[in-house]
C-alpha cells in the first residue's frame, strides 16, 4: 500500500528520499512523488508508474537557489484508491494556494462533504483524490503555523491517515501525524527520517519512535516534539529496531520471495530459539508474561486474521482444539468486525498478522477488546500497531518479510500457535511424555525443511509441464486442508492462474465438475489419520483424467503408483506436517510466476500490507 518517507537533516536529500521509496516498493504502489524544500521554494515532482520513472523525471541539473539540496523533504508511493494512478493524482498534493504540501496514507472517509464545504468557501481542486481535499483543508486553516493548521484540519476528518506536511513559509518544519496508518520517526545523529515502514529507516538509524493513533510530531533540524492531535504534549520512548539492512536486501537471490522461502529453516530456528527448553521439557513464552493464567483459563478462542495469516489460523484451530482442548473459531477479520460478535467471559482473541498493520485485523481486534476479550497478538513486525494494542503477544522472529506473497510468516505463525497450544495443554491435560515427543519433533523441523527445499528444481520442471493450464485445484484434509488453501492462494496471487483450494472431501459436492483431462490437481497427501480417505479422493480425480501432483511422505511407495508427480516431505507428527507440506506449494507458485514472466515480488494490484479496508 502507500508509503511515506520524509527527512529532516543535512544529507543529500533527493537520492535519500528515492532510496527510501525503493525500500518501500515491496509494499505495492502505482505512482510516486516527492517534495524538497529548496532555497527558492518547494520542488515537487510526481510520476505515474515505477519510482524509476519519477527518478528519470527529476531535474537534478537545477542550480543556484533552485538546486535540489535542502534539509527537508518528503516522498510518497501511492496505491490508487480515489482516482486512477496518474501524475495528477500522485502525492505530494499542494493546497490550492500553493502554501502547504501533503503526503498521506489512508483514506479520508468524509472527503466528499469536506470538498463541498471547501468548494463553497471558494477553494478549487485539481485531482480526484481524498488527499488533496485534506491538503486544501490544511491550507484553509493555515495562518503561518503548520502544526496548528494540521490539528484544526484533522479535527474535521473522519477516516485514517499517516501523513507528512510541509509549508513553504516554514522551510525548516516537518509535521507528521497518524491515525490508523503507521508512522515511525527514525532518530539519527542530527537527522530524522520519518517513514511508514522501518525498512526505509534502518540504513540510517535503528533508533525509532512509534507514533500511536491520534499523535503527531513537529520535527525541525534541532529536534522534535510529540503531542496528541489535540495538542497535549506526549513523551515518547525511543525503541531499537530489530532487523538489519542485510535482512531486507536480496543477498544473491533473484527475488525476495525465493529468498524468504529458502530462509525458512533459519527463520523457524529463530522463531523457536529460547522457546523450547528440551532439557526441562517445557515451552517458554515470555510475551505472555502477566497474562499466562488468563490464557490457560481461556474457555474459547477466536482467531482473527486475513489471507495467509487466516490460513495459519485454520491450522491453529486444529492445534488449539487437538492439543489444548479449547473450542476455537477462525474468523475473517473483515467479517468479524462488522458482525455483532458474541464475546463471553473467558474468550481469548488471537490476532494473527505478519505486518501487524492490516486494517481489518486491527479493527477486529479493537472490536473484540471493546467487548471484553483477552487479546493476544501473533505478529512478525516488532512495534507494529497490532503488537502494541494487544494485551500480550508472541512475535514470530522470522525476520522482515519483503516479498508480497507471505511465506516464512505462515510457517512462523504455525510454530507460534503450536507453542502456545502446547504451553496451555501442558498446564491442563498433556502429559510430559507427549509434550517431549512434540518438542523433539518441532526442533527437527528446520533441518527437515532444508530437505524439502532441495527439490526446488524438480518442482520447477513439473510446474513447467502445466504452466499453460489456467485452472488448478489444491486439495488436502485435516491439518493439510489449510495448506491446500494456502497453495491455491500463493499460485493465484503471483502467477494469476486461477486456483481453488478445498478440503478434499468437499470436491465431490460441486468442484469435481471442473475436472477435465489434463487438469492439474495438487493433493497434500502425507501419511496421517486421513491418508486412506485422501487416496480415495485421488482416485476420483484420476478417473476423470485429472493429473495428480502429490506432496507425500518420504518412503510412501504406493503414492508413486497413483500420482503423476510426487514431491516428498520427511516424516513428522501430523500437527507439524503443514510446516513441511506448504514448502513445495510455495515453490510451485514461485516457479509458475517466474515461468509466466510475472513480477514475483510485486504482483499486480497487491500490496504487502493492506492498511485500508
Ligand atoms: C498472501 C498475503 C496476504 C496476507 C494478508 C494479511 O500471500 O500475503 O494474504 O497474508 O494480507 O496480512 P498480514 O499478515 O500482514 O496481516
Amino acid at each position: 500500500m502507500c508509503g511515506i518517507v520524509a527527512y529532516v537533516g543535512n544529507k543529500d536529500i533527493c537520492p535519500l528520499l528515492l532510496e527510501g521509496l525503493k525500500r518501500l516498493e515491496y509494499r505495492g504502489y502505482d505512482s510516486a512523488g516527492l517534495c524538497v524544500g529548496t532555497k527558492a521554494g518547494f520542488y515537487v515532482k510526481r510520476a505515474a508508474g515505477r519510482i524509476s520513472v519519477l527518478e528519470a523525471a527529476i531535474d537534478d541539473k537545477m542550480h543556484g537557489d533552485k538546486a535540489l539540496v535542502g534539509n527537508i523533504g518528503m516522498a510518497h508511493t501511492r496505491w490508487a484508491t480515489h482516482g486512477p494512478p496518474t501524475e495528477c493524482n500522485a502525492h505530494p498534493h499542494m493546497d490550492d494556494q500553493q502554501r502547504v504540501a501533503l503526503v498521506h496514507n489512508g483514506i479520508i472517509e468524509n472527503f466528499a462533504s469536506l470538498k463541498q464545504f471547501l468548494t463553497e468557501k471558494g477553494h478549487h481542486f485539481s485531482s480526484e483524490t481524498d488527499t488533496e481535499v485534506l491538503a486544501v483543508l490544511i491550507g484553509h486553516f493555515y495562518q503561518g503555523d503548520l502544526a496548528k493548521a494540521v490539528q484544526l484540519a484533522l479535527r474535521e476528518v473522519r477516516g485514517t491517515y499517516g501523513l507528512a506536511a510541509m509549508a513553504v513559509s516554514e522551510p525548516d518544519t516537518l509535521v507528521v501525524a497518524r491515525r490508523g496508518s503507521p508512522l515511525i520517526i527514525g532518530v539519527g545523529k542530527d537527522e530524522y527520517i520519518v517513514a511508514s515502514d522501518a525498512a526505509a529507516i534502518v540504513e540510517h538509524t535503528t533508533q525509532v519512535v512509534y507514533l500511536n493513533d491520534n499523535e503527531m510530531a513537529v520535527i525541525r533540524p534541532g529536534g522534535f516534539k510529540t503531542m496528541t492531535t489535540d495538542d497535549i504534549p506526549v513523551t515518547k520512548a525511543i525503541n531499537e529496531v530489530e532487523f538489519s539492512l542485510q535482512q531486507i536486501e536480496l543477498g544473491g537471490y533473484e527475488h525476495f520471495m525465493l529468498k524468504e522461502i529458502f530462509e525458512q529453516p533459519e527463520a523457524i530456528a529463530n522463531c523457536l530459539r529460547g522457546r523450547v527448553d528440551l532439557h526441562e521439557g517445557r515451552v517458554v513464552l515470555g510475551g505472555i508474561g502477566a497474562y499466562s493464567r488468563d490464557v490457560v483459563r481461556a474457555r474459547r478462542i477466536i482467531i482473527t486474521a486475513c489471507g495467509t495469516a487466516w490460513h495459519a489460523g485454520l491450522v491453529g484451530e486444529f492445534l488449539f482444539e487437538d492439543l489444548a482442548k479449547i473450542p476455537t473459531e477462525v474468523e475473517y477479520a473483515s467479517e468479524f468486525r462488522y458482525r455483532n460478535p458474541i464475546i463471553e467471559e473467558g474468550t481469548m482473541v488471537l490476532a494473527i498478522s505478519q505486518s501487524g498493520e492490516t486494517a481489518d485485523t486491527l479493527a477486529a481486534l479493537r472490536e473484540a477488546k471493546d467487548r471484553g476479550a483477552l487479546s493476544l497478538g501473533i505478529v512478525n513486525a516488532v512495534g507494529s500497531t497490532i503488537a502494541r494494542e494487544t494485551d500480550a503477544g508472541i512475535y514470530l522472529h522470522v525476520g522482515p518479510e519483503i516479498g508480497v506473497a507471505s511465506t516464512k510468516a505462515f510457517c512462523g505463525q504455525i510454530v507460534v500457535e503450536s507453542l502456545l497450544a502446547l504451553s496451555i495443554a501442558r498446564r491442563k491435560y498433556m502429559s510430559q511424555n507427549v509434550l517431549n515427543e512434540f518438542l523433539q519433533a518441532i526442533i527437527k523441523i528446520p533441518d527437515q525443511m532444508r530437505k524439502v527445499l532441495e527439490q526446488s528444481s524438480s518442482i520447477r520442471d513439473v510446474t513447467a509441464q502445466y504452466i499453460h493450464r489456467e485452472n488448478w485445484l489444491f486439495l488436502g484434509r485435516g491439518y493439510n486442508y489449510p495448506v491446500a488453501l494456502e497453495g491455491a492462494l500463493k499460485l493465484k496471487e503471483i502467477s494469476y492462474i486461477h486456483a481453488e483450494g478445498l478440503p478434499a472431501a468437499e470436491m465431490k459436492h460441486g468442484p469435481i465438475a471442473l475436472i477435465n483431462p489434463g487438469m492439474p490437481v495438487v493433493f497434500v497427501a502425507t501419511r496421517g489419520s486421513q491418508y486412506e480417505k485422501l487416496l480415495g479422493n485421488i482416485q476420483e480425480v484420476k478417473a476423470r483424467g485429472g493429473k495428480i501432483i502429490a506432496v507425500a511422505s518420504e518412503g510412501d511407495d504406493y503414492i508413486h503408483r497413483v500420482a503423476d508427480h510426487v514431491f516428498t516431505v520427511p516424516e513428522t507428527i501430523e500437527p507439524l506436517q503443514p510446516l513441511l507440506t506448504v514448502l513445495p506449494l510455495q515453490l510451485l507458485a514461485y516457479h509458475a510466476a517466474v515461468l509466466r514472466n510475472c513480477n514475483v515480488d510485486k504482483p499486480r494490484n497487491l500490496a504487502k500490507s493492506v492498511t485500508v479496508e
